[in-house]
């Protein structure tokens, strides 16, 4: 059974200027996977994750959870899902053990297993400590780990989170995502979105790159950087003169005194790698990564690539 099905999906919101946030979106999303959804600011990751939550209706189009129709049979759809809104605040008079208690016992979590619940899920996300802290009182991150506390002590079966680790700092990114995919090794569904490329390739069974409102690659990592015409990446670390390192058309992006290049064969990419070293710059070659595929898929021009 799929978690969700979307066909067709629409959404254009109303205004002064018309936005199609949405433009027919076809997706299946299977159940027992982290599924991850990436795209720039605006991209509509946001929309589908409200259209499929029930909390936003689709202009035309359709969506279904576990089945459901999210428009027909929005109160069975809400039985089965917990979510962690992009702008999720805490209520400043909880705490973190209240809003995670309280959670398991409105999602209907056995009483005797309540409290159970609701301790391994501050301290899957490492507030254990603060548990009797108002949310007022403690930092964003703290507050935002609370939040993902409440959702992962319900017992809904698809958790969705709007980027639920933006704000936190690297150990605490680190203790949820090890507790997401622990979570989906014990049956659950996830979809999420996430900005930070490196540990979407880490912890996603498949991903979704959405951009302007459409779908632009679907499928396991493997499947997304195969997309890519270069398979290698060179990072030159060091003043580069001129282009004689590599070829003209190469493609390459420049970070301050960093670059990186890109090449199709390993060959190719250890030739510069040991040309660049000769001339004293740092060089190393490495397979590429998800974000060097995103970048490439959506357009390079906000990141100082250049083409030579
Ligand atoms: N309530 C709204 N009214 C009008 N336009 C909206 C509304 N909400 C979102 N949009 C527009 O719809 C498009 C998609 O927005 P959405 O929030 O889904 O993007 P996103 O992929 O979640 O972006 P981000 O990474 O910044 O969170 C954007 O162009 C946005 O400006
Ligand atoms: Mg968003």
């Amino acid at each position: 059974m799929d978690a969700i099905r979307a066909v067709n999906l629409t959404k254009v919101y109303q205004g002064k200027a018309e936005v199609e946030a949405l433009k027919c979106i076809n997706l299946s999303i299977k159940s027992g996977q982290l599924y991850t959804l990436l795209g720039p600011n605006g991209a509509g990751k946001t929309t589908f994750l409200k259209i499929v939550s029930t909390q936003l209706l689709p202009t035309s189009g359709e969506a279904y959870l576990l089945g459901y129709d999210v428009v027909k049979q929005p109160e069975k759809v809400r039985r089965h899902i917990a979510v962690v809104p992009q702008d999720s605040i805490a209520y400043h008079n909880l705490t973190p053990w209240e809003y995670a208690y309280y959670f398991a016992k409105l999602y209907g979590v056995p009483s005797p297993k309540v409290k159970a619940h609701a301790e391994l899920a501050l301290k899957t996300v490492d507030i254990w400590h603060l548990k009797d802290r108002a949310c007022g009182s403690l930092s964003g991150g703290e507050q935002k780990r609370a939040i993902i506390a409440s959702a992962l002590s319900s017992n809904a079966s698809i958790l969705m989170l709007d980027e639920p680790t933006s704000g936190l700092d690297a150990i605490a990114r680190r203790h949820v995502w090890e507790s997401l995919t622990k979570i989906v090794k014990d049956g659950k569904t996830i979809i999420l979105t996430t900005h930070i490329m490196e540990e979407a390739e880490m912890v996603s069974d498949r991903l979704a790159i959405m951009n302007k409102g459409k779908l632009v690659a679907e499928g396991t990592r493997e499947e997304i950087k195969s997309l890519s015409k270069e398979k290698f990446r060179v990072v030159l670390e060091g003043k580069i003169e001129n282009n004689d390192l590599f070829k003209d058309g190469s493609r390459v992006a420049r970070f301050g005194n960093k670059s990186i290049l890109f090449f199709n064969s390993l060959n190719e990419s250890l030739k510069v790698v040991e040309r660049a070293l000769a001339k004293g710059l740092k060089a190393e070659a490495s397979p590429i990564t998800l974000e060097d595929v995103f970048v490439d898929l959506i357009g390079s021009d906000l990141v100082g690539n250049q083409n030579h």
